[in-house]
């Protein structure tokens, strides 16, 4: 539309923007795998092409990933797509069977903070240890692998080579895995090889996304296998196979058991990681509101139909390293409280956007 302002001070989103983008920056830190609970980034792939729409895009991208929050959450699968033509988002998230209800959503909070980096290529996906969430505009959910497939390998926590006789049991397992894994329920199958005194135990999983069908998980399982055994084994002590539909891990540890055997976070770590989930949530649902508000501010004023104001909110997340610390957090919504609260939803609480402009026509 040609009857777009000058003045910036006129437009609405800014101020709110504004207090977003600094709120945002005032709690983002740089935190690594370092943080206790924090599951680790194995891999992260952005596309090369940019979406022709990076506002809009946004906007769906932002829908999209809300929408498949709760069954992620709750199921550990989601799949969704929002938006039209070029601002089209399909999303599809998984947490391996072996996650905890808790671990899951802490894995998803974690993959949904990390994703935007990949703003405003038209695609993106994450790997964590633990789960997997893509985005993309076309719908990917039946693909299996693709180029950009990949292993990464580990060494085992001591940094030695793994004991003699690990790597063939290790590899064996990894063929008995990947077999099972299409027949298993929810396309997921986890084993550890037999006691012996020869060779140290070696445990493996495969998972694929609920969305392919038996055969392609099973290609999607045999192509990350012959990956891992390609280039983790024989000297590495960890192994992850990172398809487009599927992941295969082994590993000296046994990753997949609970974790109270080996002496996992205590309860007040656990407490902590639920209120920085609700934290992470609330912060989310913020930005949710402001592009959802902004969104139809422009639909019923057309004199507002540049978008920029929502555009700086995500390029604010894409740019920084967003990992919040509990602490900086709640400063952060304390300080937004004092804006203007709605009320408690679903993800935590739910600010309102303030509105500093009245409207002048
Ligand atoms: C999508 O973007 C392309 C490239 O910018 C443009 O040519 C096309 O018209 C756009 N389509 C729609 C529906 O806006
Ligand atoms: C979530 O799961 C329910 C029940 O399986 C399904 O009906 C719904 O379409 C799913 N929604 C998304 C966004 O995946
Ligand atoms: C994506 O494609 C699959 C079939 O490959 C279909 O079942 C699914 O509904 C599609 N998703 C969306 C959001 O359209
Ligand atoms: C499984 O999915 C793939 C990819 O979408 C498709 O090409 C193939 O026909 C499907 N196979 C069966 C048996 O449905
Ligand atoms: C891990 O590395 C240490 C140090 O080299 C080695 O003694 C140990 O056997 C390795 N553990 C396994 C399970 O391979
Ligand atoms: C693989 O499966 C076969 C048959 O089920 C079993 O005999 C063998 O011990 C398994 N190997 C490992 C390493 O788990």
């Amino acid at each position: 539309m040609q009857r777009r302002r000058a003045g910036r001070a006129h437009h609405p989103v800014l101020p709110a923007a504004a207090v977003l983008t600094h709120l945002l920056l005032a709690a983002a830190t740089v935190a690594g795998a370092d943080e206790p609970g924090t599951p680790a980034i194995l891999a992260t792939v952005c596309g090369a092409r940019q979406t022709p729409d990076p506002e809009g895009f946004d906007v769906s991208f932002v829908t999209t990933l809300e929408m498949i929050y709760q069954n992620v959450t709750r199921s550990g699968y989601g799949a969704a797509g929002s938006g039209a033509g070029n601002d089209t988002v399909f999303g599809l998230g998984q947490c391996l069977a072996y996650l905890s209800p808790t671990d899951c959503q802490l894995c998803y909070a974690q993959s949904r903070v990390k994703l935007p980096h990949c703003l405003p290529a038209d695609g993106g996906r994450i790997y964590l240890d633990g789960c997997f969430l893509r985005y993309g505009a076309d719908n990917f959910t039946a693909v299996a692998t693709d180029a950009s497939d990949t292993a990464v390998c580990g060494s085992n926590a001591t940094g030695g080579p793994p004991a003699p006789g690990f790597a063939a049991a290790a590899a064996a397992l990894v063929r008995n895995v990947t077999a099972a894994a299409s027949g298993a329920r929810g396309y997921y199958y986890a084993s550890s090889s037999p006691e012996s005194g020869r060779a140290p135990r070696a445990y493996a999983a495969a998972q694929c996304w609920r969305s392919l069908n038996a055969s392609a998980c099973a290609a999607c399982v045999a192509s990350a296998r012959d990956r891992v055994l390609r280039q983790c084994l024989p000297g590495a002590a960890e192994g992850y196979g990172l398809n487009a539909g599927c992941v295969v891990r082994y590993s000296t540890r046994p990753f997949y058991l609970p974790a109270d055997a080996g002496g996992g976070g205590g309860s007040s770590t656990r407490h902590t990681v639920i209120i920085v989930i609700a934290s992470v949530f609330s912060a989310v649902a913020v930005i949710g509101i402001a592009f959802v508000w902004t969104k139809m501010r422009s639909r019923r004023d057309h004199l507002h139909d540049d978008m920029d104001g929502s555009g700086e909110i995500i390029r604010a997340i894409a740019a920084s390293h967003l990992s919040f610390k509990y602490q900086e957090l709640r400063r952060a919504t304390d300080e937004f409280n004092q804006i203007n609260k709605l009320g408690q939803g679903g993800y935590g609480s739910v600010y309102k956007v303030h509105d500093p402009t009245p409207t002048p026509f």
